[in-house]
Formats: C-alpha cells, structure tokens, sequence
C-alpha cells in the first residue's frame, strides 16, 4: 500500500468517528422508544394455552390510570371449552365496596385473532374494547394486556398488569413494571399508576355475611343462656 496523503488520512479519520457515532447512536436506541411494540402493531402468539388464563387475575397497575379499585377480573371456560367467560368487577377509586360486576363471552379462538378480540360488557354504557394479551409471565403470575376503543386513536390505549394475588409483592411487581416498559409503549414508566387492591375489597353481600352471623350467633348464645 502507498502512503496516504495527509488529506486521505483526514478522510479516513473522519469516516471511522462518523462510524463509531452512527453505531452508537443505534446502540442507545436499543430497547428504548424505537423499538417499543404499540398496541396497534402487536401480533398475538398465535398459540395460547387458554388453561393458563383461567380462574382469577386482580388489576395490579394500569396505564393510563383510571378510576376503579378492587378490580377482579374472573376467566371460565364455557360451552365445552369452546368461549371464554370474563366476569369483571370493582370498587369505585379509595372504596373497597365492589360495586360493579359485568360479564362478557369471547370465542377461544378470538383470544389469538392478531387484530386482538373484543370485549363487549353486558353494561348498557359500555363500549366495545379491543384487547391483547401481551404476555403471561413465564411464572404464570401475572399477565401483560393492551387494549383501545378506537385504533384511529393510538394515544388513548392503555396497558395494564394483571397478577394471581390480589395484593401482588411491591418488588417483584416493579420488577414486572420495569420489564414491560422496556418491550411494549403501553407501560412507560411515569405512566403506569398501581391500582387501589386491598384484602378488604368485598361486595356488599360479603360484608353482610360476617356481620349478619355475628349476630345469629349472638341470638343463638342468648337463648342457650335462657334454657
Ligand atoms: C363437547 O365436545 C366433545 C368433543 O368434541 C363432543 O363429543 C361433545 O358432544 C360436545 N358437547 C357439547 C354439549 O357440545
Ligand atoms: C382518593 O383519596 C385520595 C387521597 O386521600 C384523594 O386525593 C382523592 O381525591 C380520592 N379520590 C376519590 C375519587 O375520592
Ligand atoms: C351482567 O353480568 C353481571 C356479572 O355476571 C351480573 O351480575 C349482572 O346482573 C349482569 N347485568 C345485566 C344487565 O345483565
Ligand atoms: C391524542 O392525540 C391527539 C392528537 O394527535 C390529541 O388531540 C389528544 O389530546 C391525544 N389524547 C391523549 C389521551 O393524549
């Protein structure tokens, strides 16, 4: 090889540090905004094993936050396994008296449609929504949703973090919350908000059973002191 001009040099010079910038500049976009899945443009698995949706999962933290605490969301297969029965209920925000339970029937094989499937609530003001599951956690512990009412409007889609306890532990749901917002658009950190849950979240027929067998049982050693 001939020696470089000291012109050639600058040149080369210059190409290698642009490089390097470039490169950099696309490693830091790594697991950050430009690859973070929207709503709208994830595409389901196109196998779930719809047993590991089943039985209770409990509203941990949703963003954008919304007005609901206590939120219990029950799954049952139906009609010979064939739908999906979601029976969905809440407390209003700082309550722990769950005082709205609605129930809608999904086919099973909506679950995986990639367009995502539609709830639609028994509730006469309620709007069809369209949900995706994101994931269930491999510890099959909590569960990762998106949805919208309106996929013209991609801003107003929310995520939220379903787990199997009630009152999930704080850590590990941070940890969930700082895995999902490095994946998903819908889980950004200063938007998800904990949802109100609390060992004493009960509906009104609940809460009377205790006190009403207080009571009988009360009656009850009153007249054994009679006889
Ligand atoms: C349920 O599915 C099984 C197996 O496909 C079938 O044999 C049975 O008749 C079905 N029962 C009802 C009530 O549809
Ligand atoms: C819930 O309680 C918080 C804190 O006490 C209060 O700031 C907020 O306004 C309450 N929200 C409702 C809907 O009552
Ligand atoms: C809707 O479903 C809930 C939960 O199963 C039930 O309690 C409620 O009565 C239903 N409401 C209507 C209007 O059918
Ligand atoms: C969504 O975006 C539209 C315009 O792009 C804006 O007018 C609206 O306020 C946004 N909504 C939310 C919930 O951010």
């Amino acid at each position: 090889m001939t020696k470089m001009s000291k012109h050639q040099q600058f040149l080369y010079t210059l190409l290698a540090v642009v490089s390097v910038l470039v490169l950099s500049v696309e490693g830091q976009g790594e697991g950050h905004d430009d690859l973070l899945v929207s709503c709208l443009d994830f595409t389901p698995p196109s196998l779930l094993n719809v047993k590991e949706l089943e039985g209770a999962w409990y509203g941990a933290s949703r963003s954008p936050a919304h007005k609901f605490a206590c939120v219990e969301m029950k799954v049952a297969l139906t009609q010979n396994d064939t739908k999906v029965k979601i029976t969905t209920s809440h407390a209003a925000l700082n309550s722990t008296l769950i005082n709205t339970a609605k129930e809608a029937v999904i086919d099973v094989l909506d679950l995986t449609n990639p367009n995502g499937f539609t709830v639609l609530y028994n509730l006469t003001d309620e709007k069809p929504t369209t949900y995706k599951i994101l994931e269930i956690g491999a510890d099959k512990k909590h569960a990762l949703m998106c949805g919208y009412t309106n996929p013209q409007i991609q801003n107003a889609s929310f995520g939220l973090i379903m787990t199997r306890e009630r009152i999930a532990d704080k850590k590990w749901l941070e940890g969930v919350k700082d895995e999902a917002s490095k994946h998903f658009f819908n889980f950004a950190k200063d938007s998800v908000v904990d949802i109100q849950q609390s060992d004493k979240c009960a509906s009104s027929a609940e809460v009377a059973v205790p006190v009403l067998s207080t009571i009988l049982g009360v009656v009850y050693s009153f007249l054994r002191f009679m006889h």
